[in-house]
């Protein structure tokens, strides 16, 4: 039987109120094939009853597993290039000079999904800037999904998923091969760390960071909640670090941000706040 529409819209409530995400009704379909996994993990017999047991217990860890269940996780190592070539050629080269003294960099993958973002950070770095060996490097990748968090911090990847943006020479150079599937070196698991976070909470400390990605999720996000979620950004980043969104997520920004207009890519530089 399929869900009826009053089920819908209560299951679009409970996303929308447990991660920020804001679910298209011309995809209500997806309900049926991506709960399929907590009805049966629950011993439940069907949707219908996975709807009534959260009606029964609002706020609850089950709530958590339908929101979660409902990301969007597409990405792709070295998505959106441009904005890796930016760094590469003109960013990191300043910020690194800028940061000589403390010879350290922060980066932090906002919404990392299965994790290739802040890999491909890592393997950036190496690639082009080899002094940073002795450098202290910190790349952390969060999410509010437990089992994208679970499967970046493994470090392994598919054929399929590799295919996807990873430079042959690449592979070889920082993968190493597992059975069917490929594993990043531990010298680049030195560089990142994964934590589940949601983005429309407060971050648990104060840290600054001097790039943040967050790319590619604001789009689910109503207006009032990119606001607050640009807001932990700007004060999440250091005084002269630079903030990308994703290509499709140009967003018309607050007075907190000047808008990088370059030949390659788009990026927002946090301006002071009186
Ligand atoms: C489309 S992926 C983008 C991944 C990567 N940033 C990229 O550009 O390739 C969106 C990710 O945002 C995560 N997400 C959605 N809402 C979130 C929230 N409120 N807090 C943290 N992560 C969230 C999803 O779990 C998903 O993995």
């Amino acid at each position: 039987m399929s869900l009826s529409s009053i089920d819908a819209d209560y299951l679009r409530t409970v996303v929308m109120r447990n991660s920020g995400n804001r679910f298209d009704p011309a995809r209500d379909y997806l309900f049926e094939s991506r709960l399929q996994r907590i009805v049966r993990n629950c011993g439940m017999q069907s949707l219908d009853e996975l709807v009534r047991a959260l009606r029964s217990e609002s706020g609850s860890t089950l709530e958590h597993s339908v929101a979660e269940a409902m990301t969007i996780n597409e990405t792709s190592f070295f998505r959106d290039t441009a904005s890796f070539d930016l760094l590469r050629e003109e960013l990191l080269p300043a910020l690194i000079a800028a940061r000589r003294n403390t010879r350290t960099l922060r980066f932090w993958s906002a919404a990392s999904s299965s994790g290739q973002e802040a890999w491909s950070l890592a393997m950036l770095l190496r690639e082009h800037f080899p002094a940073l060996a002795s450098w202290k490097i910190d790349i952390l990748g969060t999410d509010i999904s437990a089992e994208m968090v679970t499967r970046s911090s493994s470090g392994c990847y598919q054929r399929m998923e590799i295919n996807r943006g990873l430079p042959a020479r690449f592979l070889l150079k920082y993968m190493v091969r597992t059975g069917d599937e490929w594993e990043v070196s531990p010298d680049l698991r030195r560089m990142c760390r994964f934590q589940q976070r949601n983005l429309c909470d407060t971050p648990p400390t104060q840290e600054r960071f001097d790039v943040i990605l967050l790319r590619n999720v604001m789009i689910y996000f109503p207006p009032e909640t990119r606001r607050k979620v640009l807001l932990t950004m700007h004060r999440s980043l250091a005084p002269d670090g630079m903030l990308f969104l994703g290509l499709s997520e140009q967003a018309r920004m607050d007075s907190h941000w000047q808008t990088v207009l370059t030949a390659k890519a788009v990026w927002y530089r946090p301006l002071p706040v009186s």
